[in-house]
């Protein structure tokens, strides 16, 4: 098979079940390789993706060129109106624009401020753990991996409890379509992630106005009440869109890093024991399974002047698929890559992304995901897998279970 075809195949079963054999092949043979089937640059090694972070020729805007590209491709309408939306995101712009947008979110993500909610996760993850114990379920992604960073993100915004299970829902929706490189083919998913948005921003836009008037210590009151550098505050369509990015980017994707995290655990049981009989090590180990199984295989850029990378030329206007997931098992990179070491250090994985749009959140997925493992393995200490065949989404873009179905006997 040559280096073409194999790229062709990433959305394949084998690859959907296990990309990381591919993954070393594309590092090995073509580590830059154009795929027809995905109309891409891949882009495979530590090095080239850690370089193309800091490449101001490859741009993070990848709404105005996809939008032009759905005029010729006939599209629904309602995936313009999505984009049109999410044109507002931090994450989808580029400097100087990401700049201003970045300063001001940051204020919400003080250290500070997110330390603090370290012990109420731990509340909500035992909240969800007795759920789950007393009703005799088995899928930890529905009872626990799921609900948890919504709820999370739900309270710093302020949003009041009875409104939870309407993020959950949102978030889940955006996911059908949000950075195009899924594999999800659900004929309706525009249309229903068009629905969650369209309520999101009403939502938002109304819960902005109560804390205008009467602003209180959450998160929403700190992004209204923020200043930026040019003496600027949010507009509120950004603040709106600020809100629902930050719904979206922390929500599927700590919830899956909580669940590969379980599952990768429970398939070596010598690393389990280890960090059973050393939970000083759960730091590490969330850096290591972020590294080993994160949840985020491809970040999408755009080439917006033609040039090499890795040796390849790539053009103005053509799409690069930067695999974080490849990166962080290159040899180059990490010895014995393949290996899970729950002490390696150091652990220089890309998993929360690098440069200007490193992830804003990684301090508070790293709690969610500590508190996460530390409940789930202190209360169920006979925790296994099932005989259940386990399913992996199909999507480039995301590495995430179906569910992940669990036994879980003699729980305290
Ligand atoms: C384990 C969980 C998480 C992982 C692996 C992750 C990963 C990433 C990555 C790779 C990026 C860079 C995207 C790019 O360069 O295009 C990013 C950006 C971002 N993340 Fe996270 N993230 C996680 C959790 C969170 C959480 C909990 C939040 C907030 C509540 C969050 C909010 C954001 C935002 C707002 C951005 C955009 C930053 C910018 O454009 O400047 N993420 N994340």
């Amino acid at each position: 098979m040559d280096a073409v075809s194999v790229a062709s195949d990433l959305l394949g079963p084998t690859a959907t079940e296990d990309p990381y054999a591919l993954f070393a092949e594309l590092r090995e043979r073509e580590p830059v390789c154009w795929s027809e089937a995905h109309r891409a640059w891949l882009v495979t090694r530590y090095a080239d993706v850690a370089a193309a972070f800091q490449n101001k020729r490859l741009s993070s805007d990848r709404v105005r060129p996809m939008l032009a590209a759905r005029a010729t491709e006939g599209v629904p309408a309602a995936a313009d109106e999505i984009l049109s939306m999410m044109s507002e995101w931090m994450v989808l712009s580029d400097p100087p624009a990401h700049t201003r947008l970045r300063r001001l979110a940051a204020a919400a993500f003080r250290g500070q401020r997110i330390a603090a909610l370290e012990g109420r996760i731990g509340e909500l993850v035992d909240g969800f753990l007795d759920g789950f114990v007393a009703g005799g379920h088995r899928d930890l992604i529905e009872h626990v991996a799921y609900p948890l960073p919504a709820t999370v993100i739900a309270e710093m915004l302020g949003a009041p409890p009875a409104d939870r299970d309407r993020f959950r829902r949102w978030s889940g929706e955006l996911g059908l379509v949000a950075f195009g490189a899924g594999g999800d083919a659900r004929p309706d998913r525009h249309e229903r992630a068009l629905g969650g948005l369209r309520e999101m921003f009403e939502y938002f836009t109304e819960l902005a106005e109560i804390r205008r008037a009467a602003p209180t210590g959450d998160m929403l009151s700190a992004l209204l009440g923020t200043e930026g550098p040019d003496g600027a505050a949010l507009r509120p369509d950004e603040l709106v869109g600020m809100c629902s990015l930050l719904l979206f980017a922390g929500h599927e994707t700590t919830t899956n890093s909580i669940a590969n995290g379980v599952l990768t655990l429970l398939k070596h049981p010598d690393q389990l024991a280890r960090l059973r009989g050393h939970p000083e090590l759960i730091p590490s180990a969330v850096e290591e399974l972020l590294r080993i199984e994160g949840p985020i295989k491809t970040l999408v850029r755009w080439v917006v002047e033609d040039h090499e990378l890795g040796g390849r030329t790539i053009r103005n206007g053509e799409r690069v698929y930067l695999l974080i997931s490849s990166a962080n098992r290159d040899p180059d990179r990490f010895a014995d890559p393949e290996r899970l070491d729950l002490g390696r250090a150091p652990n220089p994985h890309i998993a929360f992304g690098r440069g200007v749009h490193a992830c804003i959140g990684a301090q508070l997925a790293r709690i969610e995901m500590r508190v996460a493992l530390d409940r789930i393995l202190g209360r169920l200490p006979e925790l296994a897998l099932t005989e259940d065949q386990l399913t992996w989404n199909c999507s480039l873009a995301s590495r995430s279970l179906a569910a992940l179905p669990v036994t879980h006997r003699a729980p305290r």
